[in-house]
């Protein structure tokens, strides 16, 4: 009898058991709730960040690194110290598929042997000035002429030429990078010892930030700008003639033969040069001689920071905001590109493959007296922001 017992007891304790396992395996619907919350957290979220990488070594083995920001929603940029230059910038479109908009070279050697300012930073004078020369405090001044008879982009060796020490920073909404360069009294030709900082900032509002600052001991034309080619449709993916382009501006500087200003100040009403509503790039190309490349008079006038430029791509639904306290800005529908450069991923970029809006002061301005000055005295700070920033439709 007693054997008996004993079995029926052991069957009890075995279906007492598994009851209570089946109770631990059972979850209420909150319960669950909480798990899949839990789960979730667990899986790692992309996150603003910035990393520092190797992007390849200079002629004197000076290493050129690379600044990767990242803003957790898509947004990227890789940033060298060789010319403080934008190597690539990673956009989403409307579908979340992120694009590099910027045209540009898989390597450093393509940067040094080809590279027409892809994504540089420019100076010590942005754009031209007229036969090289200018005259202030009553010296003269002679600078290379490396664009026919006229000096472009801060001469042979620009600020897109030279290595920019680096300085990576956080904060609780971007990351960024301080770029730091000495230009010495006399560099390309230009006066005084000018001591530059360009900051690039990626917020989490989907923009990239570039503050430029400046100061000198002797009086000096300064004019530094941004100068990446954009694609909005991707870097390489055909040409940029469909997408939509609106400027807030309601002159611009008419120019001679060698793209100097002849110091009119133009309306652009009734002309193809008009784009204070939005126009797609080629509708009314054909009708500007070799192409955009102007310098518009933003209506702001310079000095707050205010919208410039929209641009949007049509296919892909990008668009791209231009802010900025510059006075004016350069459009440049890559008329001089001509398939002989082959650029990153091996795209190779014909003519209009990229444009360029390039806020400046005006181009010649040392040598044009009725144009916003760009003359730094000594004690002054030169201060200069854009932000490019990026959504969707
Ligand atoms: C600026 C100029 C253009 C061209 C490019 C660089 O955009 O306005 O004329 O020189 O730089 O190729």
């Amino acid at each position: 009898m007693r054997r008996f017992h004993s079995f029926y007891l052991l069957v009890f304790l075995i279906g007492l058991c598994l009851f209570l396992i089946s109770c631990g395996e059972k979850t209420t619907p909150e319960e669950e709730t909480d798990q899949m919350a839990k789960k979730n957290e667990m899986k790692e979220e992309p996150k603003m960040d910035i990393q520092k990488q190797t992007f390849g070594q200079m002629p004197d083995r000076q290493q050129v690194d690379l600044y990767v920001l990242t803003n957790g929603k898509g947004l990227s940029a890789k940033i060298m110290t060789y010319g403080a230059t934008l190597v690539s910038l990673g956009v989403p479109d409307r579908n979340g598929d992120i694009a590099d908009i910027t045209l540009g070279c898989d390597s450093l050697e393509g940067y040094m042997a080809a590279s027409p300012y892809f994504g540089s930073t420019v100076g010590r004078y942005a754009n031209r000035i007229a036969k090289g020369k200018f005259t202030l405090e009553g010296v003269e001044y002679t600078l290379a002429t490396n664009n026919g008879e006229n000096h472009l982009h801060g001469g042979i060796k620009g600020f897109d030429k030279v290595l920019w020490q680096a300085e990576p920073f956080r904060e609780e909404k971007m990351v960024g990078v301080k770029f730091v360069y000495f230009s010495k009294d006399g560099e390309e030709g230009y006066p005084g010892n000018l001591a530059c900082t360009v900051t690039y900032m990626m917020t989490e509002n989907d923009e990239l930030k570039i503050i430029y600052e400046a100061e000198t001991d002797k009086a000096t034309p300064v004019n530094l700008t941004h100068h990446s080619y954009f694609n909005l449709a991707g870097q390489g993916e055909g040409n940029i003639l469909s997408h939509e382009l609106l400027l807030d501006a309601d002159k611009y500087t008419p120019v001679d033969a060698g793209l100097i200003p002849t110091g009119e100040i133009r309306d652009v009403a009734d002309s193809p040069m008009d784009f204070t509503t939005p126009h797609t790039i080629g509708e009314r190309i054909d009708q500007v001689e070799g192409g955009y490349d102007h310098n518009f008079v933003l209506r702001s006038g310079g000095g707050a920071l205010v919208l410039a430029a929209r641009v949007y791509e049509p296919k892909t639904g990008r668009i791209m905001e231009i802010h900025t306290t510059e006075p004016g800005i350069q459009f440049y529908s890559g008329n001089f590109l001509d398939g002989t450069i082959t650029g990153k991923a091996g795209k190779v970029y014909n003519q209009h493959y990229g444009f360029c809006l390039e806020p400046q002061h005006f181009p010649d301005s040392p040598n044009k007296p009725d144009f916003p000055s760009t003359i730094l005295e000594p004690g002054a700070k030169y201060l200069s922001r854009t932000v490019f920033k990026f959504s969707i439709n």
